[in-house]
């Protein structure tokens, strides 16, 4: 009796078996990825980055980033240029940062000439090649007439202000933030310093186009027509 359980064990085993093997093997297509026990975990849905998509609260694919998100960096030496920036665009912040915020890298010739090189792409239009508030941009928008950097009132900014300046924009400045690595906005601040440093020989000019804040707000009304 017991002896008969077994034999009918093994012979249902290897009836099993044999259906398991010629129901993964039967296909004709050598692609085919044979019988699929569990078709979902083969073939998962696929969205489109901008499909409307159920599984999401929003209703979309593509998801903003988590705050606080910072894109990797490998390079360790590099780690500054993605840690986010602490001071608010804000009177408050502005001040804080002046205070505060010193350059990471030194005052050096290779530091200087990147600076130049990258005024001269993103600055010089409107600040001039020597910072004296008189580039090309002016000539056509006298709204966007920047004070010399050598002027009564930029001369002694602090750097801190400067970075500052530069990464969240003032008036009728942009932001740069977003064009501009950290690394190289302390090299523009740099570079400013160089030009802060240009005797006023042409103080006239540097003063003439100085202007209060009031100024520039008249102005932005007048560049936005
Ligand atoms: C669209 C023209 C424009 C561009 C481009 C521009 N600036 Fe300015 N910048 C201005 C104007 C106008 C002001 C005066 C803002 C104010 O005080 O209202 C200014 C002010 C500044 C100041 C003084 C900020 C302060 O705190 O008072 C600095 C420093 C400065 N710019 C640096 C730069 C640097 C560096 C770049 C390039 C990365 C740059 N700017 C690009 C127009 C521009």
């Amino acid at each position: 009796m017991k002896k008969n359980y077994i034999q009918i064990a093994r012979k249902g085993a290897l009836l099993i078996g044999a259906a398991v093997v010629v129901a993964s093997c039967s296909q004709k297509d050598p692609q085919s990825p044979g019988f699929e026990y569990m078709p979902d975990m083969y073939r998962s849905v696929g969205y489109d980055a901008y499909q409307a998509n159920p599984n999401f609260a929003n209703g979309t694919t593509a998801q903003n980033m988590v705050d606080g998100t910072m894109p990797y960096q490998a390079d360790r030496s590099k780690i500054y240029n993605v840690l986010p920036y602490p001071f608010p665009n804000t009177n408050e912040g502005y001040e804080a940062a002046g205070l505060t915020l010193k350059n990471p890298l030194p005052y050096s010739e290779a530091n200087l000439k990147q600076g130049e090189v990258l005024f001269q792409t993103f600055c010089q239009h409107c600040h001039g090649a020597k910072g004296m508030g008189d580039g090309v941009v002016g000539t056509k928008n006298p709204g966007l007439i920047p004070p010399a950097y050598n002027s009564p009132q930029l001369v002694s900014l602090p750097e801190g202000k400067i970075f500052h300046s530069i990464t969240w924009g003032k008036g009728m400045m942009g932001a740069h933030q977003y064009q501009i690595s950290k690394l190289d906005r302390w090299k523009l601040v740099h570079y400013v310093q160089s030009l802060q440093k240009t005797p006023a020989a042409g103080g006239a000019t540097a003063d003439s186009t100085a202007k209060p804040a009031a100024d520039t707000t008249a102005a932005k009304k007048v560049a936005m027509k």
